[in-house]
């Protein structure tokens, strides 16, 4: 039997695969009621067969960051209040310059900018009423970092990071806690057309996932792992620009 957990009921973007999915089972074997939302809703229906009655399938493409907004102030309203929010879906592509494409780079604005950032914004009133609740977001080590070949999703997580960091200097005096999650590489379909090799400390999903877990538990308000990847970034970000220039580039 797994632990109690301080939430009630949550929503979890980008739930049909990867850490979204595996997130919303492991709230799940903790009691929650996840609302799991992402646009494959047979995949959500098969997760939900899966994990049991406490998956709550939701059709929602972020990518409308209206249409996201409404539905996650309206989601909060009639299930009597969320109390976690993990703005999880999102969308890494390659940006190298000579095969720049423009719908790529807007994809990625879209889901990781506008659709986290409405997710969060849609449950923020409700939260503030409540005088509590937790928001989520999961950026990436790639968002501390500038890399080559990933200039705007490495851009599209440090504006996650810097949005849920300053919103949490006004949230945690009105009893809201928020999380901003920088994982490193994990095994998910995302990942899948990387060859390992470039791919230090790649972790397993559910691995990842009771690590992200267990933060929001303590309530983190930065979590990034692994530790050996983290602390490689910080050694990195410490170096005078031009050795860092000069290293990042050999990573192509
Ligand atoms: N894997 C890694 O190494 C890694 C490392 C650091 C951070 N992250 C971050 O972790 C998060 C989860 O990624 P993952 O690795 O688990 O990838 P994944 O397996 O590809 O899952 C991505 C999820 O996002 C959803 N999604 C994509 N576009 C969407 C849209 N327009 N509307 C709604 N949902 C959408 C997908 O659902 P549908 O296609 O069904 O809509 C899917 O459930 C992402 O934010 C990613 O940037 C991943």
């Amino acid at each position: 039997m797994s632990p109690a957990s301080p939430w009630q009921n949550a929503l979890v973007t980008g739930a049909s695969s990867g850490l979204g999915r595996a997130l919303t089972v492991w709230l799940t074997r903790r009691g929650v009621k996840v609302y799991a939302a992402a646009r494959r809703t047979e995949l959500l229906e098969t997760l939900k067969a899966e994990a049991g009655d406490l998956v709550v399938p939701l059709k929602l493409d972020v990518s409308d960051a209206d249409a996201t907004f409404a539905a996650v102030a309206k989601l909060d309203a009639a299930c009597g209040g969320l109390d976690l929010v993990v703005a999880n879906a999102g969308v890494g592509e390659d940006t190298r310059p000579k095969k720049l494409k423009w719908e790529s780079i807007k994809r990625m604005m879209d889901v990781n900018v506008n659709g986290a950032t409405a997710t969060i914004c849609g449950v923020i009133p409700g939260m503030i009423e409540r005088g509590h609740g937790h928001l989520a977001g999961i950026s990436s080590l790639a968002g501390l970092m500038p890399l080559p070949m990933s200039s705007a999703y490495c851009a599209t997580k440090a504006y996650l990071a810097m949005f849920l960091n300053s919103l949490r200097l006004d949230l945690e005096p009105l009893g809201i806690s928020v999380s901003s999650i920088h994982p490193g590489f994990v095994k998910t379909e995302s990942t899948a057309k990387n060859k390992p090799e470039t791919m230090p400390f790649l972790m397993e999903a559910d691995d990842a996932v009771d690590r992200i877990g267990k933060a929001l538990l303590r309530r983190e308000k930065v979590f990034t792992f692994p530790w050996q990847l983290s602390s490689l970034i910080g050694f990195a970000s410490s170096l005078p620009r031009p050795i860092q220039a000069a290293a990042l580039r050999k990573l192509r």
